[in-house]
């Protein structure tokens, strides 16, 4: 009997294992095409490639005919077909612990997520000063600081994100690490990707700049514009990372081909390999995603901090030549063109910090509301979800221009 089931992908149910996608990967969210539908999610995202077919595998999930049996053939004998259970049987649940984990709030999580955050910085420091000495000591305890870091963006898919900001120009090689990690990890379920997935995008991540170790401080905190023999050295930590890393007999090949492929581009003008088009797989398309948009955000000894909005219409004005499309759309629905933690000014002239994001639009942000610029003056703080709100973003605001302290909101 032929396992495989071709099946409106409007049909699909929770249960069913998805063994093909009849599209073009890039023209859906998905990052793969074989997985349980194990999740509402997941389950919403297949049916809206609607008339699209999708073939199911029934030795590895349910089948059609087991949810909707008298849907199909309502007036066949029934003596002479077997019972047919009332209910589908449970997927067998292989999640791993870490996978295994209860939706919260934005704000609720905001307090692990600041914990996480901090005991990434401690451990990527650490990882970083270690590959500097020779040799990297313990990637197992990197692996699941990843597996925590998938745990919270399962239980809530805005709270770490909205951390990625807070670095210093002193600390920002590994916080630059830690953002990009969680960056990937939060694209990776944004598209669908199952726990153990986006585990291996977010140990990537973490560790895709190992490779910098190798340069030295004068040339990676150069104030000024770097020579061109300096920025050659710079552009060695790819291959650096990667031999590094098989050094230290990591061999995870997730976090080899970002480490080494991460400043890859699409028309093949990146390095180390200069690859291009297809040869870069969709994991280092998702790194050289968060790796730019991170860097150019952030404040930096020789780099000012970008608005978001700005990095964001770079990164949209290169798709096709530096970086993919579809990924890059996917990117902006994760972390909005406002993103949490963002100063803005609202069409009502009040100054607001931006919250929690809506998930389906991302100009409608939930935002805290502290100064009214009619009257100069501080509002008790207030929050509201522009979802439901006459209220409208009205631009970015960039905070240095005011000198407030936003963490306090
Ligand atoms: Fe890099």
């Amino acid at each position: 009997m032929n396992s495989l089931l071709k099946i409106p992908a409007r049909d699909a149910r929770l249960g069913m294992f998805v063994h093909d996608i009849d599209r073009s990967w890039w023209a859906h969210d998905f990052l793969r095409t074989r997985f349980l539908i194990e999740d509402d999610e997941t389950l919403d995202k297949i049916r809206q490639l609607g008339r699209s077919e999708i073939v199911i595998d029934l030795t590895r999930g349910i089948d059609l005919d087991r949810l909707a049996p008298t849907a199909a053939e309502p007036e066949a004998e029934p003596e002479a077909k077997p019972a047919v259970p009332a209910s589908p049987p449970a997927p067998v649940d292989n999640r791993p612990p870490w996978a295994i984990v209860t939706p919260t709030s934005f704000e609720n999580e905001l307090t692990a997520a600041r914990k996480l955050h901090a005991r990434a910085r401690g451990l990527i420091r650490e990882t970083m000063r270690e590959a500097r000495l020779g040799g990297i000591g313990d990637l197992p305890e990197v692996a699941t600081l990843a597996e925590e870091m998938v745990s919270s963006v399962m239980r809530n898919a805005g709270a770490l994100v909205s951390l990625i900001g807070l670095k210093s120009k002193d600390d920002y090689t590994f916080m630059h690490s830690v953002a990009v990690g969680t960056l990937m990890i939060a694209l990776g379920r944004q598209a669908g990707l199952s726990p153990e997935a986006m585990r291996a995008a977010g140990l990537a991540g973490l560790l895709h700049d190992v490779g910098k170790a190798s340069v030295p401080d004068a040339v990676l905190n150069k104030p000024g514009k770097l020579t061109e023999a300096e920025f050659s050295t710079i552009k060695l930590h790819p291959a650096e990372g990667h031999r590094l890393l098989i050094e230290a007999g990591h061999h995870d090949a997730a976090s080899l081909d970002v480490v080494r492929h991460h400043h890859e581009r699409l028309d093949g003008t990146g390095y180390p390999d200069g690859l291009a088009g297809a040869q870069i797989s969709t994991l280092a398309r998702v790194a050289a995603i968060a790796d730019v948009y991170d860097a150019v955000s952030s404040e930096r000894v020789y780099h000012r901090a970008q608005p978001p909005t700005a990095v964001l219409r770079m990164l949209m004005k290169n798709v096709g030549t530096h970086f993919d499309d579809a990924l890059v759309r996917v990117f902006v629905k994760c972390v909005g063109i406002y993103p949490t933690g963002c100063l803005v000014r609202l069409e009502s002239q009040r100054l607001a910090v931006v919250g929690e994001q809506h998930a389906s639009n991302a100009l409608t942000p939930r935002v805290r509301v502290f100064f009214s610029l009619k009257s100069q003056a501080h509002l008790p703080v207030r929050e509201i979800d522009l979802a439901r709100s006459d209220d409208r973003i009205a631009s970015y605001e960039d905070p240095r221009t005011w000198g407030f302290d936003l963490s306090r909101y």
